[in-house]
């Protein structure tokens, strides 16, 4: 009897502090409307409170970069907030420097809208366009690594640098239960207006990687935002000194046709390292040799860290870094500019070779592929 009594009055205690939890949550996370100014009234959002300000500004079409997704690891969804909404979060300091620390940047994904807020973006985030792409068609250029190419609604087009990346959404799959964005490098030439193409390498149990390799299909509609991001060729005559692993390949494709062109392919010396571990992971070899042995200042080098055993390979052998270096220390000279794209660990250990060998960091452009 006493052990009845004693379950009943535990079930009405639970009963009860669920109660409580119900209305707390009602009432301390019913944030109501909350006005979102951007820049000094330039535009007026009247928006429920309580999701992210990256996420509802996305619901508003305002589309801020964001290469991870919303998750805080990227840090590319910087805004400045010019009114009070409280401190910043951990999560968040990694990603901002002191400067922007002392202009009030904050995370759009980490900050939670609970009050009316004021905030300054580029003007050019304005023209950022979602589309529902449908794929043309699918490619598979080495064993994990997919081209695709996605044609634009009718009666729109896209306008972007070569080198910058779009957002892809694919759609709850699986045990995936939320749709989930990541970021892509355009490989296409962005004089083509209908089509945008891209270049994704598979990461193991990765969500959108899997997606694209083993479900997307021809014809099927996907949603991508963009263009994002500043990696572009700057307008200068100084040697540009190119490095890609993998899917990095993607920005560059862009970039090269992008100059041929617009006939600047030819102005300026290019030097392009493309490192792989084996031959099975190349690939555009034929393109890429082809611009070599017809343009004078192209230099394609590419280099396996680790060949097979009996691979047919007459390219450079060794680490890119290492091979970057040989060229740096004996042909590459004069003022240089640092292009970079691929993993982090890559990056990060050309970037070293690079400053060892006296460039300037502050021309060294990348983007992470993290
Ligand atoms: C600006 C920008 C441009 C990019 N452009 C391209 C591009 O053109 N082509 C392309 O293929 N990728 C590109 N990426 C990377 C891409 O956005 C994704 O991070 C990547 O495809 C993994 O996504 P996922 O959802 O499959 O993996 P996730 O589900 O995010 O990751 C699964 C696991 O794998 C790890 N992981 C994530 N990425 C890698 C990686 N690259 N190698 C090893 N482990 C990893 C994660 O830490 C996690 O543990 C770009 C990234 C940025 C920031
Ligand atoms: S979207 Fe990546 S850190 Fe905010």
């Amino acid at each position: 009897m006493e052990v009845i009594l004693t379950s009943v009055y535990i079930a009405g205690i639970s009963a009860i502090l669920s109660m409580i939890i119900y209305v707390t949550d009602k009432i301390v996370n019913n944030y109501g409307d909350v006005l979102i100014d951007i820049n000094n009234q330039t535009k007026e959002l009247t928006v429920k409170g309580g999701a992210s300000l990256l996420s509802t500004l996305g619901e508003q079409r305002i589309f801020i970069p964001s290469a991870c997704g919303g998750k805080g690891t990227c840090g590319a969804c910087k805004v400045v907030v010019t009114s009070d909404i409280g401190p910043v979060m951990p999560t968040e300091l990694p990603y901002l420097s002191p400067e922007e620390l002392k202009i009030s940047t904050r995370l759009a994904c980490q900050v939670k809208l609970k009050t009316n807020v004021e905030i300054a973006i580029p003007d050019e985030l304005f023209n950022i366009q979602q589309y529902s792409a449908k794929v043309k068609s699918i490619e598979q250029l080495t064993y994990d690594i997919r081209e695709v190419r996605l044609a634009l609604p009718e009666g729109t087009d896209i306008t972007y640098k070569s080198g910058q990346y779009c957002q892809f959404e694919v759609p709850p799959y699986r045990k995936v239960k939320e749709s989930t964005f990541r970021a892509y490098s355009m490989s296409s030439n962005p004089q083509d207006k209908e089509n945008v193409e891209f270049i994704i390498r598979l990461v193991p149990e990765g969500v959108v990687t899997t997606y694209v390799h083993e479900l997307l299909e021809m014809n099927q509609e996907i949603n991508i935002t963009g263009p994002f991001g500043d990696f572009h060729v700057r307008d200068t005559d100084a040697v540009m000194v190119c490095v890609a692993g993998g899917s990095g390949m993607a920005p560059f494709k862009s970039i090269f046709n992008d100059m041929l062109n617009q006939s600047t392919f030819t102005d300026r010396e290019i030097w392009y390292f493309f490192g792989a571990l084996t031959t099975k992971d190349m690939y555009y070899l034929d393109w890429l040799w082809d611009l070599d042995k017809k343009y004078e200042n192209f230099h394609f080098v590419p280099a396996l860290s680790k060949p097979q055993e009996g691979e047919q390979w007459n390219g450079e052998v060794g680490l890119i870094t290492d091979v970057m270096d040989k060229y740096l220390k004996k042909e590459i000279t004069g003022k240089r500019e640092g292009y970079l794209c691929g993993s982090p660990g890559m990056l990060d250990a050309c970037m070293d070779v690079m400053k060892k060998n006296d460039m300037d960091p502050e021309k060294i452009y990348f983007d992470k592929f993290a």
